[in-house]
């Protein structure tokens, strides 16, 4: 049915941005599965806890609407998170993708962050001040997860290689332990 009025379209987005934040759980663990970086791995590990936490606050919402929450799928994000599954599968480098990872979760926190944005000026031209409040505690985590990763890539240090090396040295590199990469001291 086509989407005429504000509320069916903050409907539409609320579903949207439920299914998203679900979705996002698994990649959450993934990138913290992959970070040698200790600072890092504890922001998405922390991150995923919110995300829990924003899940519970999007079903309030859909109570707000006498509804019962319903996910529908978010292209957007099943994009970004299709992105970073298929550079992982290129086999970077253990630190060149804890690098990418902190970039790819920037990607997503912004894509996060306007579909609250969206939400929250729908909810506030109709008046729902109970919603317009548990959306605005999900876009304050947002973004202040932005801001931490903009802080752990700028402090992020990648290994650089110095000079050619051949097949064999780059097949030892890759047995090795997650030892480089990280943390500017
Ligand atoms: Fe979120
Ligand atoms: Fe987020």
């Amino acid at each position: 049915m086509p989407i005429t009025t504000l509320d069916e379209l903050f409907e539409h987005n609320l579903k949207d941005i439920y299914g998203a934040e679900q979705r996002l759980l698994e990649s959450l663990d993934e990138m913290a599965g992959e970070a040698t970086d200790r600072e890092a791995k504890k922001m998405f590990q922390q991150h995923k806890k919110e995300t829990q936490g924003q899940i519970k606050r999007l079903e309030k919402v859909f109570k707000t609407l006498g509804m019962k929450a319903e996910a529908q799928p978010c292209p957007g994000m099943e994009g970004l998170i299709k992105e970073k599954k298929s550079f992982s599968k290129e086999k970077p480098s253990e630190d060149i993708l804890g690098f990418y990872n902190l970039h790819a979760a920037q990607k997503v926190e912004r894509y996060e962050i306007t579909a609250y944005e969206g939400l929250i000026e729908a909810a506030q031209h109709m008046g729902m001040d109970e919603a317009v409040d548990l959306l605005q505690q999900n876009l304050d985590e947002e973004e202040r997860a932005l801001d931490l990763l903009k802080q752990l890539a700028s402090d992020y240090e990648v290994e650089q290689e110095e000079g050619e090396e051949t097949g064999q040295e780059e097949d030892e590199e890759e047995k090795a332990p997650a030892t480089s990469g990280g943390r500017k001291r």
